[in-house]
């Protein structure tokens, strides 16, 4: 039989498509979507939702039951530029989210967990070029402050507790069929959108801001893949270096004019410049490679192709 699955904030950027993609992998009955608000229609149509908010211990707990559910995948968080704005919301829905999720565990109710980090672990002192897997961290963001939390918490409790949970530091994300969720690598995404309505875009981030990024194929495809690892080779319990591709805005700007050439960008920096620059530029994932296989397969040219075709 199937195990049965549960994502938490299935219904965002990434938990849409990582939601359709275990349904067509499982079987769309044994994936249950879950979230605080409704998702876009192809994720609502396909299987199960219940209506779950991440905080209350005890709801998820009756949806574990109720499904007989053995893996959850956790993707509610509140992301770093709107984390900005309310700190302790952000710290109290990351942090508490993934106590809960971690506890489940803890207890023998679920079997595995997925909770995702990210590169705002990295701050302003870490190195900037190909950043290591382990370094120096002191991220200056309450959402990357939340993350490197969350990745302590989860090292904690494999080895105290022997909590099979598994995670990667995402780069920023690039999908064209569920609009980001107020990250600071938003403007990849939404660059996207504007050549094809308006063809011209303004950054919220400066020329040069050279960030790590992936398209959302390549991420559903890390993700899925370090669940399905043996557990003997996994050697971090923290969290995964993941990289793809790595360009600034001029560069996925003239990615884009060789599609549409009359399109323009302009630069218009506002508080997420800070985030950005805090953050490194390029992420050496050797130990994930080396650990389970992983293998980015799209560069910026395909991306933006991709992007581009779906769009359109
Ligand atoms: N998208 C990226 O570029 C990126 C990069 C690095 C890490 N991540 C991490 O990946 C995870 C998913 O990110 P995303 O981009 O899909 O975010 P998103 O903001 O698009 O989606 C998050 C979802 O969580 C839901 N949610 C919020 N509060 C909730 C609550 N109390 N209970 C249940 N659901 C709740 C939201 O409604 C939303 O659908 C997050 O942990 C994020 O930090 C994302």
């Amino acid at each position: 039989m199937a195990k049965n699955i549960l994502i938490i904030g299935a219904c965002g950027q990434i938990g849409t498509e990582l939601t359709l993609a275990l349904r067509e992998k499982y079987g769309n009955d044994h994936v249950i979507a879950s979230d605080i608000r409704e998702g876009g229609e192809s994720l609502m149509a396909s299987g199960p939702f219940e209506s779950l908010d991440a905080t209350q211990y005890s709801a998820i707990e009756d949806v574990v039951m109720h499904y007989e559910i053995e893996e959850v995948y956790l993707m509610a968080a509140m992301l770093s530029a709107t984390a900005e704005k309310f700190p302790m919301r952000a710290w109290n829905l990351n942090m508490n989210s993934l106590f809960n999720v971690l506890n489940l565990a803890k207890e023998g109710k679920i079997s595995k967990v997925f909770w995702p980090s990210s590169i705002a672990v990295f701050g302003p002192n870490t190195p900037k070029e190909n950043t290591p897997q382990n370094t120096i961290m002191e991220p200056s963001t309450v959402y990357g402050i939340s993350k490197q939390s969350g990745e302590r918490w989860c090292e904690y409790y494999f080895k105290k507790y022997g909590v099979d949970v598994r995670s990667v530091r995402y780069p920023g994300l690039i999908s064209w069929k569920t609009l980001p969720g107020g990250g600071t690598t938003d403007y990849a995404v939404e660059i996207y959108h504007e050549a094809i309505k308006n063809k011209r875009y303004t950054s919220f981030l400066q020329k040069g801001t050279k960030l790590p990024m992936m398209f959302m194929e390549d991420a559903i495809r890390a993700t899925m893949a370090i669940m399905e690892a043996p557990t003997e080779h996994l050697n971090i319990r923290s969290s995964y270096n993941l990289a793809a591709m790595s360009f600034a805005p001029e560069e996925i700007a003239s990615s884009i004019t060789a599609e549409i050439p009359d399109f323009i960008i302009d630069y218009d920096p506002d508080f997420r410049q800070e985030i950005a620059d805090s953050w490194p530029s390029s992420i050496d994932d050797s130990q994930a490679r080396k650990d389970w296989g992983w293998e980015p397969s799209f560069d910026l040219k395909n991306t933006t192709k991709e992007m581009l075709t779906n769009l359109n």
